[in-house]
């Protein structure tokens, strides 16, 4: 299957849409169809998880919740939650939706996404696109209820564009308020190199501010709903220094934060990307290295007690045990799937599935 997608597939969606978007974007309205299309959805669930080539698995428990698989799909291709319930019918073990902001927005300028095939990378300046909370909030309750799911949902908040830094905890707070009651988990974003100031974010004196903020409003909204407050995950950068990340991590103990997404994408560009100027966040192969550092950084300050969700450049069955063998409990792709096609989550679960099958010696 994924031959045909490299070798078939692929080479047919970039010749007809050069604009790396637009692919993108009629990518992403296949899918939607295909979310509303419940008995092909099933069929396709079968195929995936029942024919008998994929090892029985066991659920990885983290956070309180089940995940069918190690595999999950970052935040950013589906923005707008409108694919969502179609893919983990493609083996994905949980999909973070978002980014979602308060108010709703249109992002940066166009043309914003470029592939580098050569590199198997991409560079994007999206800035977060999006309908608000508001609307997307309607969009999700239509599809599958919370409990109801085949696999974790996570919900990726960030600071609408227009909020200036100082009122950036009230922005993130009225997008929990309302996203809340549909996530499984919240991915709190403020590293998308896209959005003027959100790395400031980072630093203690804010991040204290915002981590407890959140946490607070998590707590009340457990209270009222007599539920247990949400996984609170931090999504960070790559870019940062130790001591930086030290700071990040010290805060997130405090706040008691649940876990980390270690990295977004990246400012900075390998001398072997030399001729690659363009701005924004650099995701793909390239970012492996600087993602994986990150990760095993973190498990050894934290002595492995803080969950990590790795991602950043996983474009093989080998990365992804690299950043399991680091420490990282589960890991999310993006960029490689648009090389490799929808079905390479599938593909990086079951290799996963297969070396830990136990083969007993009588
Ligand atoms: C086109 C594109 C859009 C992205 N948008 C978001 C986003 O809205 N929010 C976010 O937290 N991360 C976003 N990311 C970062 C990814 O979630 C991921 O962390 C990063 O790309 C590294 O993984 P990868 O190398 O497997 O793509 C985006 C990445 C890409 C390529």
């Amino acid at each position: 299957m994924d031959y045909l997608y490299e070798y078939a597939v692929r080479p047919l969606i970039f010749r007809l849409w050069k604009d790396a978007e637009t692919a993108h974007d009629r990518t992403l309205q296949g899918l939607s169809l295909f979310s509303k299309m419940k008995p092909i959805l099933s069929l396709l669930e079968r195929f995936n998880m029942h024919n008998g080539r994929l090892p029985e698995q066991k659920p990885i428990e983290l956070f309180g919740l089940k995940f069918p698989n190690i595999v999950g799909l970052a935040a950013g291709f589906d923005k707008q939650a409108r694919a969502w319930p179609s893919l983990g019918a493609f083996g994905f073990g949980h999909v973070e939706i978002g980014t979602i902001t308060n108010l709703a927005q249109s992002g940066n300028e166009k043309p914003r996404l470029f592939r580098y095939p050569k590199f198997e990378a991409a560079v994007n300046s999206f800035g977060f696109p999006n309908d608000g909370a508001d609307e997307i909030a309607k969009r999700i309750a239509k599809g599958p209820k919370k409990g109801k799911r085949a696999f974790p949902l996570g919900i990726n908040i960030g600071k609408s564009k227009v909020c200036p830094i100082e009122n950036a905890v009230e922005d993130y707070l009225n997008s929990f308020r309302k996203l809340a009651g549909l996530a499984d988990y919240m991915a709190v974003n403020i590293s998308s190199p896209n959005t003027p100031n959100l790395r400031e974010l980072h630093d203690k004196k804010h991040l204290v501010t915002l981590l407890t903020e959140l946490q607070k409003e998590n707590r009340a909204y457990a209270l009222r709903n007599k539920e247990k407050p949400l996984p609170m995950l931090l999504k960070i950068a790559p870019d940062l220094s130790y001591n930086q990340v030290d700071d990040v991590l010290s805060v997130v103990e405090e706040t008691e934060f649940n876990g980390i997404i270690a990295t977004n994408t990246t400012v900075t560009r390998p001398e072997f990307m030399g001729d690659v100027v363009t701005k924004g966040g650099l995701s793909g192969a390239p970012l492996m290295r600087k993602s994986l550092d990150m990760v095993r950084y973190i498990v050894r300050t934290t002595d492995g007690k803080l969950p990590v969700i790795g991602s950043g450049g996983i474009c093989t069955a080998d990365d992804a045990d690299r950043f399991l063998a680091v420490g990282a409990s589960l890991i999310q792709i993006y960029t490689s799937m648009i090389y490799r096609g929808p079905f390479f989550a599938r593909e990086l679960a079951k290799a996963y599935a297969w070396r830990q099958t136990e083969w007993p010696m009588k």
